[in-house]
């Protein structure tokens, strides 16, 4: 059992959370605006669930999620989440986080932003091309045919070993699509973004990427 730190209680961060209780964790999730505003959802979520502030999550957790919009992932606190993995869910809307010129000039990458933003943790991009309610809907167990594939990327591949057997308990295969600087390969837009796919589909559309869309 591991406990898995939840910042961000919205859409993804509530859905992890169901997921990871469902499949033998325990979890320790925060929003914004302080855990009594989570009673509703640790009531549902159990015994295993614990609302916390953000900082008490990333502390607690030994692997840590961070699923907050994007435009405010500076406000992740960096002291207790040093020297853990923390699994990046977060995609870049402009129209909801702003303008940022390193993502428009495709200069930089979602998971490379936090991961600057985190320089003592391990960040691996993961559950972001998959809608919220997959998460569940489409879970099936290790070796059912046409199971689906989700993509990871990371610099350790450690980290990402572990964070492929979380999401094989999860109910999912996973590709590897390499280092957080081709995490862009899943990034919006991209041919594998947030479609069923199986492994070998995956493949073939994370090599379909391309990046210059913005400037063509
Ligand atoms: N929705 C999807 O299907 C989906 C799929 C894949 C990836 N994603 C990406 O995953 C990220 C989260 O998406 P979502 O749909 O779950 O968003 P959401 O439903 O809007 O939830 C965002 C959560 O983040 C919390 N939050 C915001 N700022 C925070 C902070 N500084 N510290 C702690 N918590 C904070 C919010 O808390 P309060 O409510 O208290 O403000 C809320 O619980 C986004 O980057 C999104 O693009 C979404």
């Amino acid at each position: 059992m591991t406990t898995i730190g939840i910042i961000g209680a919205g859409h993804i961060g509530s859905q992890i959370a169901r997921t990871a209780i469902e499949t033998g964790h325990d979890v320790v999730i925060s929003n914004s605006r302080g855990p009594e505003t989570l009673a509703d959802l640790i009531a549902e979520l159990g015994e295993h669930a614990t609302a916390a502030t953000a900082e008490q999550a990333g502390a607690a957790g030994d692997i840590v999620v961070v699923t907050v919009p994007l435009k405010n992932y500076r406000e992740v606190p960096v002291a207790p989440l040093a020297g853990k993995i923390v699994i990046d869910t977060n995609n870049y809307y402009p129209e909801r986080d702003g303008q940022i010129a390193e993502l428009d000039s495709e200069s930089a990458t979602v998971s490379g932003l936090l991961q600057a933003h985190l320089p003592q943790s391990t960040v691996v991009k993961a559950f972001n091309h998959i809608y919220f309610g997959a998460i569940t809907d489409d879970a099936l167990p290790e070796g059912t045919t046409n199971r689906r594939a989700l993509a990871i990327a990371g610099d350790d591949d450690n980290a990402k070993a572990l964070v492929a057997a979380l999401q094989n308990q999860f109910g999912f295969d996973t590709v590897d699509a390499g280092t957080l600087d081709e995490s862009w390969r899943f990034e919006r837009d991209q041919p594998a973004y947030v479609v069923r796919q199986n492994a070998v589909e995956l493949r073939a559309n994370l090599a379909l990427a391309e990046r210059n869309k913005n400037s063509q």
